[in-house]
């Protein structure tokens, strides 16, 4: 971290769109690390506000309000009340969580774009666009889909592909369509503002290239990646009807870029919060502003926020880091709201009450910090049973249960230090000063390892001194050992506070403590000899196989939905002669004896009435029907092939059936009965 010397920390997280609720993706990249962050600089007394808000605007939003026929604000009003509600249960300490409908916001945006118009800070252009004949409106954004011209994936967005990640603009597309009505756009002229990012591009080299070597390699990469290309002018308006109106005249049906309008929400939601402060947190230099934020987010953040603070001048700070994270997938695939591929967690924290530091801790502990990372559940379940229950929780539960069982529960005092002692206050010692640097430079998987060792520490202290043997024969020395025990769950309580707030503050009232600070981590004096201690309660408990069971049975079914939602029919064959379709001789049949092939889990042996004698066909349907259903029902068959062994089964024919999107074969069956040996045509 560099080392100046600020005043204050301003923490943002990027807001999240309210088109759907927030899952881990979110959690692990954003909020989780931004609230360590904030509970760790707030526990060393440090002056911190920590902003979060929804983004209510944007293309996604629309799009799902006119597939559900209800307006964008029931949309988002829905939704942020799930995020906010959510966000608060999980312990996310937002100073403020606010929202980019409120007339602070509007007003605040729409001054910052004023302000910019008024000091010729934008360029005006006209230019060709696609527009949707038959929904009447310009397709920006999300509302066109098409080919990527980069890396040529289909279906990718008008302003970014997923696939590849590059940033387009939707004429860049190939074969764009509309993804309101999927109509082929046609070019029509409009009008817009554009901020001229070239303008800045020496400032942001200066300031991010130079200035910022610090920074974390993935965010300084992508910012240097962008600069190299060399920086254009950006359209910060759009012609919508959901948006801040570009407050500018002769701009009726044009909103502010959500992009342009989204970041400004940090602003206004600092402006709620402290009326009459808020300049101070913006524009005093001795203010450090933190973006926390994820990888997609990064460019807005690094260059073109801060392009628009620059152009706005009158003192507004740039952030001083922005510690992007790169994405959680879940299972082995990326997470997606729009195909329900996620762990919703409004819906984690219905399935899991009370469990939401176990969720923090493995989303911590598994964070995507330098790397894309997994989220399984068989992960989820390992670490709370194998570290939150049996290293953690342990320690503290042998420290306390110990304290009753000899002394009452009440703190013995400390006679003789020992050599095993020494070197248990001088690791814990060692721990923090690891800790404090880890999480000063946004390392919190290592922090909370480190956290981890302090517990681990623990338990091998009780290991080595063996308190349980000792009490048979010096009871002065039992007590010292538990004082030790008892100062180290303090100072356990202490370490995770940032990260486990739930269990840390659990502890401290099990051990009579009121407040903690970070100074206070390291001390040995924490607890008073003859303090009392409550009862031990477990701090956390199993989770059996069943409740994540119920979650894996979860995912696959929405894999099978999402399978079956993505099923398209086989491109048509290639054309066929009429004469060669007549020689295949297609017939109906009437089942008389079928049978499952032993040793072939596949396979049915049919015998059939064809008409004119009985023959035997192999099927491979076996794992769809159960044998007796079929008996007795007519199928088509094909009767001139040659006949092939199957399992030592001369078969004489092929049974047609339908193949489903799951992969279930249905047999074809006349509509009403026909004669067997009747000739398809
Ligand atoms: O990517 C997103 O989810 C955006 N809604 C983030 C906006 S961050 C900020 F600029 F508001
Ligand atoms: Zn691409």
């Amino acid at each position: 971290m560099e080392q100046k010397n600020f005043k204050r920390t301003l923490i943002t997280t990027a807001l999240p769109y309210a088109n759907g609720p927030v899952h881990i993706g979110h959690l692990a990249g954003v909020y989780v690390p931004a609230d360590i962050y904030a509970r760790f600089l707030r526990l060393r007394g440090e002056d911190v506000v920590m902003i979060g808000g929804s983004d209510e605007h944007g293309v996604p939003i629309t799009i799902k309000a006119r597939k559900e026929g209800v307006t964008p604000q029931d949309i988002v009003d829905r939704y942020h009340a799930i995020i906010k509600d959510s966000f608060e249960e999980l312990g996310i300490s937002f100073d403020i969580y606010s929202r980019t409908t409120s007339d602070i916001h509007s007003a605040t945006a729409s001054e910052f774009f004023r302000h910019l118009y008024d000091h010729g800070q934008f360029i005006e252009k006209t230019s060709m666009q696609l527009y949707d004949e038959e929904a009447h409106q310009f397709l920006a954004d999300r509302y066109v889909t098409g080919e990527c011209p980069n890396c040529h994936q289909p279906g990718a967005y008008g302003d970014q592909c997923e696939k590849c990640g590059s940033s387009l603009n939707a004429t860049d597309l190939i074969n764009p369509r509309s993804a309101i009505t999927g109509a082929v756009p046609v070019m029509r002229e409009t009008r817009h503002w554009y901020l001229p990012l070239d303008r800045w591009q020496s400032h942001l080299e200066h300031w991010i290239l130079d200035g910022h070597k610090e920074w974390k390699s993935n965010v300084y990469g992508q910012c240097k990646s962008w600069l190299d290309l060399g920086l254009q002018p950006r359209a910060v308006s759009r012609d919508l009807d959901w948006g801040v109106p570009v407050p500018v005249e002769g701009a009726d049906g044009k909103v502010l870029y959500v992009w342009f309008d989204a970041p400004i929400g940090y602003i206004s939601n600092t402006k709620e919060l402290l009326p009459d402060s808020w300049q101070t947190w913006w524009k005093d230099p001795e203010t450090r502003i933190i973006n926390f934020i994820g990888k997609d987010n990064i460019v807005f953040h690094c260059i073109v926020f801060p392009a628009m603070l620059s152009a706005y001048g009158d003192g507004f700070q740039l952030p001083d880091n922005v510690p992007a994270n790169e994405f959680l997938n879940l299972e082995g695939d990326k997470i997606s709201t729009s195909r329900n591929w996620a762990v919703w967690l409004h819906e984690y924290l219905r399935d899991f009450e009370g469990k939401q530091d176990v969720l923090r801790y493995v989303l911590t502990a598994n964070a995507p910090e330098t790397k894309d990372n997994d989220f399984t559940w068989r992960d989820f379940q390992a670490r709370n049973n194998s570290e939150l229950v049996a290293i953690l929780g342990n320690f503290v539960n042998r420290a306390m249960v110990l304290t009753h069982k000899y002394f009452d529960g009440v703190v013995p005092p400390v006679t003789t230090l020992e050599e095993v002692d020494r070197e248990l206050i001088a690791e814990i010692a060692r721990l923090k000063e690891e800790m404090t640097a880890a999480l000063e430079t946004f390392h919190f998987r290592e922090a909370l390892r480190l956290a981890m060792d302090m517990a681990r520490a623990g338990n091998k202290y009780l290991q080595e001194t063996e308190p349980w043997k000792v009490v048979k024969t010096d009871i002065d020395r039992t007590g010292t050992i538990l004082n030790i025990a008892l100062q180290t769950c303090a100072n356990l309580s202490i370490a995770f506070a940032p990260f486990l707030p739930f269990m840390s503050e659990k502890l401290l009232r099990m051990l009579g403590g009121t407040t903690i600070t970070w100074d206070m981590l390291g001390c040995f004096d924490l607890i008073p000899a003859g303090a009392r201690i409550k009862p031990a309660e477990l701090l956390f408990e199993k989770i059996d196989d069943d409740a994540i069971q119920a979650q894996i049975d979860r995912l696959a079914r929405i894999k099978e939905e999402n399978q079956k939602a993505a099923w398209k029919p086989e491109p048509q064959a290639p054309d066929l002669d009429f004469d060669t379709f007549m020689k295949a001789d297609l017939r109906v049949g009437t089942v008389l004896e079928c049978e499952r092939v032993p040793k072939a889990d596949k396979l049915l042996r049919f015998l059939i009435d064809d008409g004119m004698s009985r023959r035997t066909i192999v099927s491979g349907i076996a794992k769809h029907y159960d044998p007796a259903d079929l008996v007795g029902k007519q199928v088509v068959f094909i009767a001139n092939l040659p006949p092939r062994r199957l399992k030592g089964i001369e078969s004489q024919g092929m049974i047609l059936s339908a193949e489903n999107p799951d992969g279930s074969l249905v047999v074809i069956s006349p509509s009403a009965p026909a004669a067997p040996g009747a000739q398809v045509k």
